[in-house]
């Protein structure tokens, strides 16, 4: 199970240093091949980022679930971007987290993580 993660202010590139995953930046030009898991942050007024929108419309065959980072300072908006690619790919939403993240943010992920490598072998 891949991971792609967009990040345009820093806190999701934290994030992944946190769990110490061999994930992936993501960019509009790439094309996985294998399932994956996409984190994206939120835009906008809770807006899927373009980059992001490009990137799951070319990619839209093997992405898994999606984790949205978010700040709830947004309120309603909050992590939004998430929402909106499980609605429109149906996929899961597997989890939100602020900035990024805190310590039960990395358990809950490498738990989801783990969760979603048993399902892809068997
Ligand atoms: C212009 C702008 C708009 C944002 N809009 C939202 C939003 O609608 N909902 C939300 O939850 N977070 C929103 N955020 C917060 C970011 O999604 C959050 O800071 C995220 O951690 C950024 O990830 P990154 O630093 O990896 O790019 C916004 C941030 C910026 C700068």
């Amino acid at each position: 199970m891949e991971l792609i993660y967009f990040s345009k202010t820093g806190n999701i590139k934290r994030f992944i240093h946190k769990i110490e995953n061999n994930a992936i930046s993501g960019n509009a030009d790439l094309l996985v091949n294998k399932p994956f898991i996409l984190i994206t942050y939120t835009t906008g007024m809770g807006q899927v980022p373009a980059e992001v929108d490009t990137f799951c419309e070319n990619n839209k065959g093997f992405l898994m679930g999606v984790i949205a980072s978010g700040n709830k300072n947004w309120g309603s908006l909050y992590g939004l971007s998430a929402d909106i690619i499980s609605d429109k790919y149906n996929v899961p939403v597997l989890m939100k987290f602020e900035l990024s993240g805190n310590i039960y943010d990395i358990e809950k992920f490498k738990e989801i993580y783990k969760g979603m490598v048993k399902n892809e072998l068997f």
